[in-house]
């Protein structure tokens, strides 16, 4: 089978590694990928390859696919999705994994997303969605200006503002509505009560009709320790997250997912594809701050080392629609990445940099460093990006996977390097 990935960061290197290991798969191909993604070897002895073709170049891609011939098409980042990818392969004829563009919407408008938790029942802050800045100041003084004031649309996780004063909330709204700091994605906004808890990341693999959980996982969005900082794509993950435990996981999931299923249902919505909702547990339950419509980035580097299933086989049932058949296997390993990042990321970085210490660090067992802006220049790994690699290492103990992870990031080097040093402790402190 001819398998094409969408992307080219650290998830789709993880997805990449994941499908390399299926004896399905006979070529493998990413576009526009990185340094990681071409070069690895699958079952059938083809090297993994790139195609320098962008994620959003919808028709160039189409056209890639039907002139290769490629039997499964998965799309990694949002904008793609949100563009309608699904829809334009399906159009041609091709198959491909992801959500189509009506189902995306979960994503790619916060405003759709909210009405729907909403109309649906679904957990999650007190909220209002607003175009008239006058209502929406009207809201914010409700909530003591304690809140997160949200673009509607995509925008590469920059569009949240946390306020903690009414004066701070309405510069916000004003920011969004009347000045247009957003552009487009900020005409319309949503405005949540500021909520208190632990934030873990919830992943369902869904077909239409079934939507099965993955366990836990954590995020660590802050770019320095101790959450501090300005947000980013998210510094680093680990799975699981032992915040919950898995009765309790089930009964989230169940309070979520059920009316989330029967809310798509009564709205002909036909969401094959990842739900990635990012929750709060809060002390008054769990409130749902956002839907995503994809794998998350960097929890997917920490969930596929853990998977024991074959990655073709479950995103071809949640195409056919037949994952309630599939139970979905997890190793009980504790698995945990820390993402390295350039010199002054979430702003603009350098590229270019060589980066050294890589190749006494592949083939280490339990170990494994998706790259994400990585680039081949004349044969050696360089810089091409804000976050740079994803080092992962799963072991029987959370510990022994972050001491793992770490004592990798150690022999790693780059001019400016930068990654976090706690990740996982929240999970270790107690
Ligand atoms: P979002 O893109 O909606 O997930 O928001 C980005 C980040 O802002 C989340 O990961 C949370 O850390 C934070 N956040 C979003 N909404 C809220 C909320 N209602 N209360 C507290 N923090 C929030
Ligand atoms: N982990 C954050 C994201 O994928 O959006």
């Amino acid at each position: 089978m001819k398998v094409l990935v969408i992307g080219s960061g650290g998830r789709e290197h993880a997805l990449v590694w994941k499908l390399s290991q299926s004896p399905h798969v006979t070529e493998l191909i990413c576009a526009p990928g990185n340094a990681g993604t071409s070069g690895a070897r699958l079952r059938s002895g083809n090297p993994t390859t790139n195609a320098p073709i962008t994620a959003d170049a919808l028709e160039a891609l189409r056209e890639f696919a039907v002139l290769n011939r490629i039997d499964l098409t998965v799309v990694g980042p949002d904008n793609p999705l949100a563009l309608g990818i699904v829809d334009h392969f399906q159009a041609a004829g091709l198959r491909i994994w992801g959500p189509n563009r009506r189902a995306a919407q979960f994503e790619s408008s916060k405003a759709f997303s909210q009405d729907f938790m909403l109309r649906h029942h679904i957990p999650t802050a007190r909220s209002g969605v607003f175009t008239d800045a006058t209502l929406a100041r009207r809201f914010v003084a409700e909530l003591d200006g304690r809140c997160a004031v949200k673009a509607d649309g995509l925008a590469l996780g920059k569009g949240v503002l946390l306020t903690h004063s009414t004066p701070e909330a309405e510069k916000a709204v004003d920011d969004m509505l009347l000045r247009g700091s957003f552009g487009e994605a900020g005409s319309r906004i949503v405005i949540q009560e500021l909520l208190e808890g632990i934030e873990i990341s919830l992943h369902a693999l869904c077909d239409g009709k079934t939507a099965k959980l993955f366990p836990t996982a954590q995020d660590h969005k802050r770019i320095s320790d101790g959450d501090q900082g300005l947000n980013t794509g998210g510094m680093g993950a680990y799975s699981p997250a032992p915040f919950i435990d898995d009765v309790a996981l089930e009964k989230v999931g169940k309070a979520i997912l059920e009316p989330w299923l029967a809310g798509c249902a009564a709205e002909g919505i036909d969401f094959r594809g990842l739900l990635y909702p990012g929750v709060m547990l809060t002390a008054n339950g769990p409130k749902v701050l956002e839907f995503n419509a994809r794998f998350g980035d960097p929890e997917t580097q920490a969930y596929l080392p853990r998977l024991e299933n074959d990655l073709v086989e479950l995103l071809s049932s949640s195409i056919d629609g037949t994952l309630s058949q599939v139970p979905l296997r997890w190793s009980p390993m504790a698995s945990l990445c820390v993402v390295i990042a350039s010199e002054g990321y979430p702003g603009s970085s350098p590229k270019g940099l060589p980066i050294h210490g890589l190749e006494e660090l592949s083939g280490q067992s339990r170990l494994q460093v998706f790259h994400a802006g990585t680039a081949l220049q004349d044969g050696r790994v360089v810089t091409a990006g804000g976050r740079v690699l994803g080092v992962t290492s799963w072991a029987p103990t959370l510990i022994e996977a972050k001491n793992a992870a770490y004592a990798a990031c150690d022999r790693i080097c780059f001019q400016g390097m930068q990654f976090r040093r706690d990740i996982g402790a929240k999970a270790l402190r107690d």
